[in-house]
């Protein structure tokens, strides 16, 4: 009786006043390693902007929820040089974390890839390099949807277990980098969301592997200036939401019979490539297009 008295007095007021989250702790001291592993040779402001303030969820490119955690990193274009630190895997509420736009050097720590907690992981248009790792764990619960690694310095085999793993996944972008071998299958696996890859500007070699085609939901499939070669594979063609295909600048060859099932497709860019085309509806959408003038 007195119990349910006192929650009703005191529910109001926690809905009036919602607790101001300010920085815990462990998190204000993680993303101060974070900022050690960045390389201060001028001045970016990022350091001074933190240092000054001891609540992290005042700093500049911080969001943090209303318990203090914090649940973004929003950096993109702020000169930031060095490494990208692995402690920020220890930040486990955070979701989105987006360092594009910088000259980040080093690798991409394998435990934000596979964090408990990113959904959204952009590091595009850095320096990082070396080699992706495979997952090495038989969880397959990542919360991963996005991840864009483009215009960096990877290189070696792109991972392919990894992704059957991932069952969030809705768009992987790394275009423009040196990554070698076969492009995976295995991006539908457990995803039933998965609607979007950009393999272009790589050295990606083999042929386009069935199993893309069962992406039901995939609507973006890019895959320019590689070396990929052979005919497109069948199924690819059962990727009935397909919109955009573009494969310019291959060795690829065939012929394309079922392409006409593709009804939602807008663009279409084989461009440079030996086809004998059977899909009348397509081939002229093709030639609207305008081909590979249309770029990657
Ligand atoms: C840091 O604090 C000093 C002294 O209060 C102030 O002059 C300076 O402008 C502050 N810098 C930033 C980036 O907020
Ligand atoms: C990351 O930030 C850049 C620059 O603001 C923006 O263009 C990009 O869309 C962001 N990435 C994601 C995945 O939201
Ligand atoms: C990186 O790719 C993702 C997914 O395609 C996209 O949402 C994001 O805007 C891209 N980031 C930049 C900086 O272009
Ligand atoms: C991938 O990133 C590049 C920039 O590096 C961008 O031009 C391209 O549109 C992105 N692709 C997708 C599918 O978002
Ligand atoms: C590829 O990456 C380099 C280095 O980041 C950049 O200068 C170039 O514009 C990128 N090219 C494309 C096609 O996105
Ligand atoms: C492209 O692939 C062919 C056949 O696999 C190979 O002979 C050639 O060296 C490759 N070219 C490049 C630029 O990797």
């Amino acid at each position: 009786m007195n119990f349910f008295h006192l929650a009703l007095v005191l529910l109001p007021l926690s809905f009036i006043c919602p607790p101001v989250g300010s920085c815990i702790e462990q998190e204000r001291l993680t993303l101060l390693r974070f900022l050690a592993e960045l390389s201060p040779p001028h001045d970016n402001g990022l350091a001074a902007s933190w240092r000054n303030r001891t609540d992290c969820c005042t700093w500049e490119g911080i969001i943090c929820d209303v318990d203090g955690a914090v649940t973004e990193i929003l950096l993109a274009s702020r000169g930031l040089e060095g490494r990208i630190s692995s402690s920020l895997s220890e930040l486990t509420s955070l979701s989105r974390l987006n360092l594009s736009y910088n000259s980040l050097s080093g690798g991409l720590p394998p435990e934000l890839i596979f964090s408990g907690s990113i959904v959204v992981l952009d590091v595009s248009f850095n320096c990082l390099g070396g080699e992706l790792q495979e997952v090495d764990s038989s969880s397959s619960d990542w919360p991963l949807q996005v991840l864009n690694i483009s215009s960096n310095l990877f290189t070696g085999a792109f991972p392919s277990t990894t992704w059957e793993k991932m069952s969030n996944l809705v768009a992987i972008n790394a275009s423009n980098n040196s990554f070698t071998g076969h492009i995976p299958s295995s991006f539908c696996i457990s995803s039933l969301s998965f609607a979007a890859l950009d393999l272009c500007y790589n050295q990606f070699s083999g042929e386009i592997p069935a199993g893309i085609g069962k992406c039901s939901a995939l609507r973006m499939l890019k895959a320019g200036h590689n070396n990929i070669t052979g005919a497109l594979p069948d199924d690819l063609f059962h990727a009935t939401s397909l919109e955009y295909l573009s494969f310019p600048n291959n060795g690829l060859q065939g012929t394309i019979k079922l392409v006409i099932k593709l009804s939602n497709l807008v663009f279409l860019d084989l461009g440079g490539e030996q086809f004998q085309w059977q899909g009348p509806r397509i081939y002229r959408r093709a030639q609207e297009t305008g081909g590979a003038s249309h770029g990657p």
